[in-house]
């Protein structure tokens, strides 16, 4: 049943033109998690569920860990709700709605892995909402780094202070455009960082 239903949300956030993380990404932020093996993961941006529904699949096999996902849109929370329902994951996931900056500010467990991919100019006050939560050390994967300007108060701090790698991706579609402007070759990346004190 969880296959089937992430394949059915992959082609709904295609059809819908939900945005998502799509496979090549979604399989670089599982093989973090499958590395860092985390005890709690923070998402920002659920959208339907697709990445978190990823993020589940790899906790699921691991049998440990578990994942606050924080969505502004209570439409999209609810969808992805029921989404984790259908996967049989929910009792792996704590789906909350709000601004993923002041949400994150709740959060009082120790957080060693954070995945960012809200908006895109909230990243650096969601780093910092959370900060005094994350492990030492702890992994940071943030999406469409490719938009840097959108994101450069984060990507200064992240790539200044700790271990922090950008990994490409060939994308068709230009940052900020829609469907009808896609052009050929454009990259988008993803940053992964290991945050220590
Ligand atoms: C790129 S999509 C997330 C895709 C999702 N991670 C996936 O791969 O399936 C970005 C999501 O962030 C949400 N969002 C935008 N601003 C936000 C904020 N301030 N706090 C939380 N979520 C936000 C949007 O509503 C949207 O659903």
């Amino acid at each position: 049943m969880f296959e089937q239903v992430l394949a059915e949300v992959e082609e709904q956030c295609r059809a819908e033109r939900v945005p998502m993380l799509g496979p090549n990404k979604a399989k670089l932020l599982a093989s973090c998690v499958e590395k860092a093996k985390p005890s709690l993961i923070v998402e920002c941006g659920t959208a339907i569920g697709y990445s978190g529904l990823w993020i589940l699949r790899v906790l699921k096999n691991l049998g440990t860990g578990r994942l606050i996902t924080v969505e502004i849109e209570k439409a999209n929370a609810e969808r992805a709700r029921a989404n984790f329902e259908r996967a049989g994951v929910a009792d792996l996931v704590d789906s909350r709605i709000g601004d993923a900056a002041e949400v994150l500010k709740t959060i009082q467990d120790p957080v060693d892995f954070l995945f960012l991919d809200n908006n895109k100019d909230g990243y650096y006050a969601c780093f910092r909402a959370i900060e005094s939560q994350l492990t030492n050390p702890a992994t940071i994967v943030a999406d469409n780094v490719g938009r840097a300007d959108q994101m450069a108060e984060y990507l200064e701090h992240v790539r200044t202070n700790y271990d922090s790698e950008t990994h490409w991706f060939e994308s068709r579609r230009r940052p900020g455009r829609s469907e009808n402007r896609r052009r050929p070759g454009h990259r988008d990346g993803m940053e992964v960082s290991i945050y220590r004190r």
